[in-house]
């Protein structure tokens, strides 16, 4: 079953194995340095860590990270087995089949939930009366949003937007947010910004599985997240409405934040340990956001996501979602016979994506590569894309390079694609009056005129595998 619960999602987590708890380590850097220590040790297969009895701080109130970050606990948070995120490319396949069945659905309203167990406002709200962790040792101050879920409403259309973009609390009641140019939540809030008004915004901090994937997940305009983790779920998703704002909330949430962001007070953002592994975005003005109300489940668990040079504690279900959304854009846009992708971690999970094609006609590889380099989740910030024949597992990266050094020709192969869209955060943007960066598309497939006569690849058949593996099975144990 899929949750939109942490807590039940946790013993969910807790009963595979696959859950660690962590006592006495500090906010300030310590319990960001503990995550990223054990997941730079153990790519994909650390458990997810709930630091609790944090200096400073009473018991209960506790930091989670990595609560998507492993093959067997994301299938667990799409409803799987938590065996079945062994195998990558069946997942993915599973996944896209949920989802071309389940249709978004509204959310329903509730009105109680355990989150309003406490509720905060006016002069008594203080972020800091929760554990907010400095994740990293230059970033610039403690944020609370990381793994989390910033809600704004459509002034024009009235739809609803939850994306997750990084909030720095920067005092008791105000904070701010880096949200990258072109992405929802910054055409939403600008809407209002620039027409003088302040912009309500609510800001889910301890997010269920559900909502968290739905955050995330790069959706057409037309789609609120809201609905889609209906479509994830295969019911509507239960939510409470923020009574300061209109705003509606997963009701599933540990706290959540209600407020307005200013149209006329900015303070300093960052820097902040980014997805690419560098702190590039450096310190710069942002709209201050001022938290009126705070609702909050007893012993709240904030969910957290610090990212860094690759590998840590979200990216290998970045990676997958990425490349789930990817293969949905690329069916959408009409691409034939696409037959895997993989978001690979090493690129942070964006600048090194492999499309892995049945080649049916002259330019097909060409197509899906172009295309790939430009639609959505790929297009923004993305630097690399290699695509390889169905032969090849795209998530192998030895198979990819394999294919990239025998299949292509560097001359001919490589297309090179000047101001694409980029970000004041991308490390190769040196003018933030120019915010384009070089896309390099790279056909690893082989020729198609050669399709029929290319050389055979010296490679077991599976047939004579199949037959000594049964034959010497001890060889193999
Ligand atoms: C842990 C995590 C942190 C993120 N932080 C930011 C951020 O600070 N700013 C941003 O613009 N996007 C951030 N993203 C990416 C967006 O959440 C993602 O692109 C999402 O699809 C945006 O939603 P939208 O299409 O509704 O704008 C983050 C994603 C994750 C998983």
């Amino acid at each position: 079953m899929i949750q939109t619960d942490l807590r039940e999602f946790l013993a969910a987590v807790d009963a595979a194995g696959q859950l660690k708890t962590v006592s006495g380590a500090h906010w300030d850097k310590e319990i960001g340095a503990v995550t990223e220590v054990l997941y730079r040790q153990k790519v994909d297969q650390a458990p997810a860590l709930l630091f609790d009895e944090i200096p400073g701080y009473p018991q209960g109130m506790r930091c989670l990270y990595g609560m998507l970050g492993s093959p067997a606990r994301l299938a667990l948070a799409l409803g799987m087995e938590a065996k079945v995120g062994d195998d990558r490319m069946s997942m993915l396949n599973s996944v896209r089949r949920t989802m071309a069945t389940h249709k978004p659905i509204s959310p329903r309203l509730v009105t109680d939930a355990a989150v309003l167990e406490n509720v905060i406002e006016g002069d008594d709200v203080d972020m800091f009366k929760f554990p907010v962790p400095i994740h990293h040792e230059a970033d610039g101050g403690r944020y609370i949003g990381t793994a989390c879920g910033v809600i704004t409403r459509d002034p024009d259309s009235g739809r609803v937007n939850m994306g997750t973009y990084r909030v720095q609390a920067i005092g008791p009641n105000k904070a701010t947010s880096y949200i990258s140019n072109g992405k929802q939540g910054l055409i939403q809030r600008d809407k209002y910004l620039s027409a003088g008004k302040p912009c309500p915004m609510i800001i889910v901090i301890g997010i269920d599985p559900a909502s968290f994937l739905a955050a995330r997940y790069t959706l057409p305009d037309s789609v609120c997240e809201l609905d889609w983790a209906g479509a994830l779920t295969g019911k509507p998703l239960d939510v409470l409405h923020g009574e300061l704002t209109g705003l509606p909330f997963p009701a599933g949430s540990e706290i959540v934040m209600e407020g307005e962001v200013s149209p006329n007070e900015t303070t300093e953002e960052g820097p902040f340990g980014e997805w690419h592994g560098y702190y590039a975005g450096g310190t710069r003005p942002e709209p201050v956001i001022t938290i009126k109300r705070i609702y909050h489940r007893s012993d709240p668990i904030l969910t957290c996501a610090a990212s860094q040079k690759p590998p840590h504690s979200h990216l290998f279900e970045r990676c997958f979602l990425r490349s789930a959304a990817l293969w949905d854009s690329l069916d959408n846009a009409s691409v034939p016979d696409v037959r895997g992708i993989w978001v690979h971690q090493g690129g942070s999970g964006r600048t090194f994506v492999v499309v892995s094609i049945k080649q049916r006609y002259f330019g097909h590889a060409t197509q899906a590569g172009l295309i790939a380099s430009q639609i959505n989740p790929t297009g923004y910030c993305g630097r690399y894309v290699v695509v390889v024949d169905d032969d090849i597992d795209p998530s192998d990266i030895q198979d990819v390079l394999w294919a990239m050094g025998t299949r292509s020709d560097p001359k001919t192969d490589i297309t090179l694609l000047d101001k694409c869209w980029s970000s004041r955060i991308d490390p190769m943007v040196q003018s933030q009056d120019a915010l384009y960066n070089t896309r390099c598309v790279i056909n690893a497939c082989i020729p198609y005129e050669r399709i029929n006569d290319f050389p055979p690849v010296a490679q077991t058949s599976r047939e004579l595998a199949k037959e000594v593996r049964k034959k010497f099975p001890s060889v193999f144990e």
